[in-house]
C-alpha cells in the first residue's frame, strides 16, 4: 500500500495537549533536568542527591531519593481525595465485573501485602507470579512493590517447564498463582502446571487465588487460600521507602539464546519515565478519559500501561480477562461502549485480526468515546493503521504507534498525539528525553532515507539495569555491538525518511515476533530437539499477514522415528507448547533429510526463511553442500 497520507492531531486535543513541542526543545537544552521535573511529577520520601550516575554500562538514576512505588501509584491519589474514583473497570470473561476504586485497591494492596509479610517475604526477596487477567494479579504485583520485594510475572500462557526455570533463575520462595482463569468461554487450568513448575524448587509457600471454582490439587503444609490469608488482613500497611535504585521487577524474555533473560527494572527512574510517558504519549486526563490497554500483565506492556505508569498518573482504566472473539467477536466494541473507553492501546496482530473479521462488527457499537488509539508490540503496516483510524477511532483519533521494549522499560519513539503529525507506518520520533538514531554496521549515524539498526545513544530512566544474575550477558548482549561508540543496541532494524522520521524494521537477531510476542528461535529449537524423536532443528519466522511472523520449523527425525506426515508435526507441535507454552508452537513443521549449514555448520536460516515464504532462494554459494536446498524443496509437500 502506498500511504502518503499525514494525520494532523484534532484541534480540541492540541488546544489541550499534556504535552506541547516545547518539551522536545527543553529535553534538548538539558536532558538530565528534564527528567528531574518529570521525576517531581512521584512523590518522593527523600529528594534524590545526584539524577544520574553513569559508568557505562551501568545506570543509577535518582541516587539517594527514597520513595514507595505502590505508594506513589496507590495511596497519594486516596490522600489527595480521589479515594471514590475508579481504578479499574474489571471485566471478566464470563461477563461478570469488579469495581474498583482508589481506596478499595488501597485496601486491597496493604491486605496483600500484610499477607505477604506473614508469609514470609521480606524487601528484596523475589515473587513469582503467574495468574490471569484478574484484579489480585494488580494487587500482588503492588503488594511486592509495597514491601520492596521484586517480582516476576510469569505470563498465564506460558507452560510449568517454562515457569520452573523462571523460578529457579530467580530463586523465588514465594508463587502466586490461580484455580485458573476464563479463556475461550471455558476454565482454564494454572494450579497443576504451577505445582509441576514448584516442585522441587526454592518455593515455599504458594499462594493460590479462586478464580474458576474448579476443583485443584493442594499441598495442605504449603499452599495456601488467598481468601483465607488475604482478606483477614488488617487493610492498614505502614509503607517503607526505598532507594530509587530497589529493584521493582525482574521480567523475562526471549533473546537469542535458549535461556531467556531476566530484565531487572528498579524504581525511581523506571517509575518516572512509565508515568511520564503514559501522560504524554496517551494525553491521560485523569478526570475525563476512561484508558484501556488490551495486553496482559505477564508482559511489559501490561507492567508499564496497565499497572505502573496508568497507576501513577491516577487513571480509571478497563482491565478485561478474556480473548477479543468471547462469547463473540465484538467483545472489544461492546467494553468500549460500555465503559466509554476513550484510549485504547492494544497491538498489530489484534488491529490485523480485527480486519479480517470484517468492518461490520466495530461500525454495530457506539464508539464515539475514543479519542486516541496506540499500537505497540510490532511494525504496524499502513493499511492496519488507517483501518484502526477510520473503523474504531471514526476517522478521527490519532493513532500513536509505540516503539519499545522489555528491556527499555518504557515508551521510547512515538508521536506525540497533540504535536506530530501522524504518519501510517512509523513511529516517528524519540520522544523528549531519548536520544536514538539509526547507525550502520561502523556504528556511524545514516543519513535521512538510510537504514541500518536502531540504537540508543545516551542512558534514559527506566532503562533495564542488567540481566539477573548475569552482568556479562548484559554488557556483551546490549553493549558491545556498538562499544566504541557507547551506544545501547536494540536488536532491531531500522530506517530514517526523509524527514528524518523512523521507521521500524522488526528484529535483525534470531529472534521471532509472533503476534507482538518475542521468541528466540534457539528457544524453540531446543524444544524441539529435546523430543526423542527429533535429531536436528532449524526454525525461522516467516512473515504471516496476521501475526507479524509465524514459526515455521524444519526437523531431522531420528531413525526409528515415524516418517513425515502430519502425525509427527502435531506430535512435536503440541510437544513445544508443553515445553514453552501455546504461543511457541511452530504454525508449520516440515520434516526434512537435511539441514542448510555454511562450511563452518552454521546453520542458513535465511535459506530456510526463503522456503517458508515460498521465495525463490537466495545465494546458496556458502553452502557445505548445495544440493541440500533440492532435498528439502522436495519434501515440502509433506508439510503439515
Ligand atoms: C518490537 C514490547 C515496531 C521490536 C513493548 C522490539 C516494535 C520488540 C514496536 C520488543 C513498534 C515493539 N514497532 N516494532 N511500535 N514495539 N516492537 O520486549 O522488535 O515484548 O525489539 O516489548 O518488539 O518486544 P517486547
Amino acid at each position: 500500500m502506498h500511504e502518503n497520507r499525514r494525520f494532523a492531531p484534532p484541534a480540541a486535543l492540541v488546544a489541550a495537549a499534556n504535552v506541547t513541542a516545547d518539551a522536545y526543545a527543553a529535553a534538548s537544552a538539558d536532558r538530565i533536568a528534564f527528567w528531574e521535573e518529570q521525576a517531581r511529577r512521584l512523590d518522593w520520601a527523600r529528594p534524590w542527591t545526584t539524577a544520574l550516575e553513569w559508568e557505562p554500562p551501568f545506570a543509577r538514576w535518582f541516587t539517594g531519593g527514597l520513595l514507595n512505588v505502590a505508594v506513589n501509584a496507590v495511596d497519594r491519589h486516596v490522600d489527595a481525595g480521589h479515594g471514590d474514583q475508579v481504578a479499574i473497570h474489571w471485566e471478566g470473561e464470563p461477563g461478570d465485573t469488579r469495581t474498583i476504586t482508589y481506596a478499595r485497591l488501597k485496601d486491597e494492596v496493604c491486605k496483600a501485602a500484610n499477607a505477604l509479610a506473614e508469609l514470609g517475604v521480606r524487601a528484596g526477596d523475589r515473587v513469582m507470579i503467574y495468574l490471569p487477567m484478574i484484579p489480585e494479579a494488580v494487587f500482588a504485583m503492588l503488594a511486592c512493590a509495597r514491601l520492596g520485594a521484586p517480582h516476576s510475572v510469569v505470563f498465564g500462557g506460558f507452560s510449568a517447564e517454562a515457569l520452573r526455570n523462571r523460578i529457579e533463575d530467580a530463586q523465588a520462595r514465594l508463587l502466586i498463582t490461580a484455580d485458573g482463569g476464563f479463556r475461550r468461554g471455558r476454565p482454564s487450568g494454572l494450579k497443576a502446571a504451577a505445582d509441576e513448575a514448584a516442585a522441587g524448587t526454592g518455593i515455599e509457600r504458594v499462594l493460590v487465588v479462586r478464580r474458576t471454582g474448579e476443583a485443584v490439587p493442594f499441598a495442605e503444609d504449603r499452599d495456601v487460600w488467598w481468601h483465607d490469608v488475604v482478606d483477614r488482613q488488617p487493610a492498614a500497611h505502614v509503607p517503607e521507602y526505598f532507594d530509587a535504585e530497589q529493584p521493582l521487577f525482574i521480567l523475562y524474555t526471549s533473546g537469542t539464546t535458549a535461556k531467556p533473560k531476566g530484565i531487572l527494572h528498579t524504581s525511581g527512574g523506571y517509575l518516572t519515565q512509565a508515568a511520564y510517558t503514559h501522560h504524554a504519549v496517551f494525553d491521560l486526563k485523569p478526570d475525563t478519559d476512561v484508558y484501556w490497554c488490551a495486553a496482559d500483565v505477564g508482559w511489559v506492556t501490561g507492567h508499564s500501561y496497565i499497572v505502573y505508569g496508568p497507576l501513577a498518573n491516577r487513571a480509571t482504566q478497563v482491565m478485561y480477562e478474556g480473548t477479543p472473539d468471547t462469547p463473540h467477536r465484538g467483545r472489544f466494541w461492546e467494553i468500549v461502549q460500555k465503559y466509554r473507553v476513550s484510549i485504547l492501546y492494544t497491538a498489530p496482530t489484534t488491529i490485523r485480526t480485527f480486519m479480517k473479521w470484517g468492518d461490520d462488527l466495530p461500525a454495530g457499537f457506539d464508539l464515539s468515546s475514543l479519542r486516541l488509539l496506540g499500537s505497540v508490540g510490532e511494525p504496524i503496516n499502513p493499511e492496519a493503521w488507517i483501518w484502526y483510524r477510520d473503523h474504531i477511532g471514526g476517522g478521527r483519533t490519532p493513532v500513536v504507534d509505540t516503539w519499545w521494549q522489555t528491556e527499555t522499560g518504557a515508551i521510547m519513539i512515538s508521536p506525540l498525539p497533540g504535536v506530530t503529525d501522524c504518519k501510517p507506518g512509523s513511529a516517528q520520533v524519540a520522544l523528549p528525553g531519548i536520544a536514538a538514531d539509526v547507525v550502520d554496521g561502523g556504528g556511524v549515524p545514516v543519513p535521512d532515507g538510510g537504514g541500518g539498526y536502531l540504537v540508543l545513544t545516551e542512558p534514559w530512566p527506566a532503562m533495564l539495569r542488567g540481566i539477573w544474575g548475569d552482568p556479562g550477558r548484559y554488557a556483551d548482549t546490549y553493549w558491545s555491538r556498538f562499544a566504541e561508540q557507547g551506544y545501547y543496541f536494540a536488536g532491531d532494524g531500522a530506517k530514517k525518511d526523509q524527514d528524518g522520521d523512523l521507521w521500524l524494521l522488526g528484529r535483525v537477531d534470531d529472534v521471532m515476533n509472533v503476534s507482538g510476542h518475542r521468541i528466540s528461535t534457539t528457544e524453540v529449537e531446543s524444544a524441539l530437539v529435546s523430543h526423542p524423536h527429533v535429531a536436528e532443528a532449524a526454525v525461522v519466522g516467516a512473515t504471516d499477514p496476521t501475526t507479524g511472523q509465524g514459526i515455521v520449523a524444519f526437523v531431522i527425525l531420528r531413525g526409528g522415528a515415524p516418517d513425515g506426515g502430519a502425525a509427527p508435526a502435531a506430535e512435536l507441535r503440541d510437544h513445544v507448547a508443553r515445553e514453552i507454552g501455546p504461543i511457541a508452537k511452530p504454525r508449520q513443521i516440515l520434516v526434512v533429510p537435511e539441514l542448510p549449514k555454511t562450511r563452518s555448520g552454521k546453520i542458513m536460516r535465511r535459506l530456510l526463511r526463503d522456503v517458508a515464504e515460498n521465495r525463490s532462494l537466495g545465494d546458496v554459494t556458502t553452502l557445505q553442500d548445495s544440493s541440500v536446498m533440492d532435498l528439502i524443496s522436495a519434501r515440502l509437500p509433506a508439510a503439515s
